[in-house]
Formats: structure tokens, C-alpha cells, sequence
């Protein structure tokens, strides 16, 4: 509001109303980019334990993998850990592809720079610390490893209006939109999204969310998880 000169709350609406960047640009500036490394530990560990050698089966090669909404990075350099761990324990995985798109572009930049404090990696044991990044000591930076970026497409999609070409075999979907939206609209994008798994594969939801109901088939992949199959 500021910004525009605008002093009360009904200009700002009628200038959003009439200007389809003013509205972008407020929906940017209500994106929230908190998360870290190993969110919801179940998940990872369902992940780890499961969802790995569930995916060798398929026979997919390569994986393809998508965080949507992944602001700064986190849930993406989770998932490529994950797999460089899994790899060094004999499991025979295909190539992972990772998509990692987000609406706010100065997210994407901060993940591609892969530059964390240390409360983003509060659930990361000391021997991952070292194994994956660079300690900046002096600056309590922790700065994600080169190989570890390998193999990762950012971009920019707004989840409302766009979606990327192929199909995944695994979709994180967490604390965005299943978040942010509700009624016909969220019911409308969620749809959209899970037309993207490949049948088999898995979405990802975030810990608080409920699903809405759908014409595709999910089911819990598992007992007590945020992880789901399609049918
Ligand atoms: C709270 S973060 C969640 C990050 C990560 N998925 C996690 O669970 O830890 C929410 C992210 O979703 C993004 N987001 C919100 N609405 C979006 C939309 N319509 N399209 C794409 N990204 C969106 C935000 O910009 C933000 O980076």
C-alpha cells in the first residue's frame, strides 16, 4: 500500500482489482517461504524406509520428482540427500530429475545460492552437516555441496494458473496451496496437480492439511502418513 501511495484498505483493493500486476505482486508479497530441512520427520523416514524401493519397482528411468512450492530450497536438497544416501547404500535407484518451482522468484534465487542458518538444519545430524555442505564458521552459514545441486530445474510456476509438461513420480505438496486456498479454487488446482502423478506414484502433503475430496483415486500409501498413491 505503501508502495502505491495508497492510504486506505478499499484503494489498495480497487488498484488489485484493476491491475493485474498490483494483484501479482500482493500475492508475492503474502508468500511465506518458512520451512527446513526434514520437515515432518515421518515423512523422510516413510521416504527412506518405503517410498525408495517402492519407486526402484516402477522401473522409471529417470525419477522424476517434483517440490511444488518449494521456496528456499529446503524440501529439495532433503529429497536429493535422501537419494545420494540411499545410492552410497547399495540401493539401485534410476536418475533422479528434480522439479523445484515456486511462485516467488526471490526464493528460487536463495535455493539456487543454497545458503542456510543453522536453525534450517536442525534435524540434520552432524555427519550430513559435513557430508553436505560447507561450513562457513565465521558466518554460522552452512552452504549446500556442488554435487548435491546436480540434476535440479527451478522455476517459476504459480500452482493457480500453470503447470509444468510431464508427469512425476512423486509430488511434494506441502504447506502451500492445500494451505493458502480453499473451496472450488483449491479443489480446482489440487486436481490439476495430482493429473500430473504418473499412476502409481506419490503426493506429499504437509502435516496439517486435509486433502479435498476429487474425482482421481488417493489413497494412504502407507499407515499414518502424509504420503499418498494414485491409483
Ligand atoms: C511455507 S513454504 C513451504 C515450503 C515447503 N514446501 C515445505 O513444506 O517446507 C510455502 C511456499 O509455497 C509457495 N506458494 C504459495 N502459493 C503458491 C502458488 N500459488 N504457486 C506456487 N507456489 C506457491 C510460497 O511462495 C512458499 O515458497
Amino acid at each position: 500500500m505503501q508502495g502505491l501511495g495508497c492510504k486506505m484498505v478499499p484503494d489498495y483493493l480497487k488498484r488489485i482489482r484493476s491491475n493485474p500486476d498490483v494483484m501479482h505482486e500482493c500475492r508475492l508479497a503474502l508468500t511465506v517461504s518458512i520451512s527446513r530441512f526434514f520437515r515432518d520427520r515421518m515423512v523422510w523416514d516413510t521416504i527412506r524406509k518405503k517410498v525408495l524401493s517402492d519407486l526402484v519397482k516402477k522401473n522409471h528411468n529417470p525419477i522424476h520428482i517434483w517440490s511444488a512450492g518449494c521456496a528456499r530450497g529446503e524440501e529439495v536438497y532433503s529429497m536429493k540427500m535422501i537419494w545420494e544416501e540411499a545410492e552410497k547404500n547399495g540401493l539401485n535407484l534410476s536418475r533422479l530429475r528434480l522439479l523445484a518451482s515456486d511462485i516467488n522468484p526471490v526464493y528460487l534465487v536463495a535455493a539456487q545460492k543454497g545458503v542456510y542458518g543453522k536453525t534450517s538444519l536442525k534435524e540434520v545430524c552432524e555427519s550430513d552437516k559435513k557430508t553436505f555442505f560447507h561450513i562457513r564458521k565465521s558466518r554460522k552459514q552452512f552452504i549446500v555441496k556442488p554435487f548435491l545441486r546436480n540434476d535440479i530445474t527451478w522455476q517459476i510456476i504459480d500452482l493457480c494458473t500453470e503447470l509444468p509438461n510431464q508427469s512425476f513420480d512423486l509430488i511434494f505438496l506441502r504447506n502451500n496451496v492445500l494451505t493458502y486456498l480453499d473451496g472450488d479454487l483449491k479443489e480446482f488446482v489440487f486436481q490439476n496437480i495430482v493429473k500430473k502423478l504418473n499412476p502409481g506414484g506419490f503426493l506429499v502433503k504437509g502435516a496439517h492439511e486435509t486433502i479435498p475430496e476429487t474425482g482421481v483415486s488417493l489413497t494412504r500409501a502407507y499407515d499414518q502418513t502424509n504420503i499418498f498413491i494414485k491409483s
